[in-house]
């Protein structure tokens, strides 16, 4: 097992589309076991390849307190949506921003899980948004997207700054 670095907003490489995975093999299943790793250590509650620097349709999701109830989506399909919500939202590749976000209240999801067995999973709440959250992920989106350009503007300068003093207390 290893940890992954996570691509940082504006990183131009979270704007690539993911590819379908052609078959689920010992190899996505590493991904998987490291994407899980990564995403707990960073104390997060998603994490897609994209992230990682993976264009494949991967991700992982634990939305639950206790931290040991991992899903796994690999080549995941919104096939039906419905409601409205609003929630803030927050994302290991935008470290320090939250921001409102409006999304379908629930979802269906079709899947396969780390066997390549599919399936199917009706969501709402916390695992419906933050479905939605990594899939727009895996299409290259990340959720500062949605806010006006004005704000998107601002977190750019900001994290652009935060990862050169970063860069400069490395090379110190
Ligand atoms: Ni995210």
């Amino acid at each position: 097992m290893a940890l992954l670095s996570i691509l940082r907003f504006p990183d131009s490489r979270l704007h690539t589309k993911a590819a379908p995975v052609a078959v689920v093999d010992d190899s996505i299943r590493a991904l998987v076991r490291d994407m899980g790793e990564t995403m707990y250590a960073a104390d997060g509650v998603g994490l897609a390849a994209t992230q990682v620097n993976v264009h494949k349709r991967v991700a992982v999701i634990d939305v639950s307190e206790t931290r040991d109830q991992l899903r796994v989506f690999i080549n995941a399909e919104i096939v039906a949506r419905d409601g409205e919500c609003e929630s803030e939202e927050g994302c290991l590749s935008v470290p320090g921003v939250r921001d409102t976000v409006k999304r379908a209240e629930r979802v269906t999801v079709r899947a396969l899980d780390e066997r390549g067995e599919p399936f199917e999973l009706e969501a709402d709440g916390l695992l419906a948004v933050c479905l939605q959250h990594e899939l727009d992920h895996l299409e290259g989106k990340v959720f500062v997207q949605y806010l006006s350009r004005l704000k998107q503007g601002r977190i750019k300068t900001r994290l652009l700054k935060q990862a050169q003093e970063e860069k400069a207390k490395a090379d110190a």
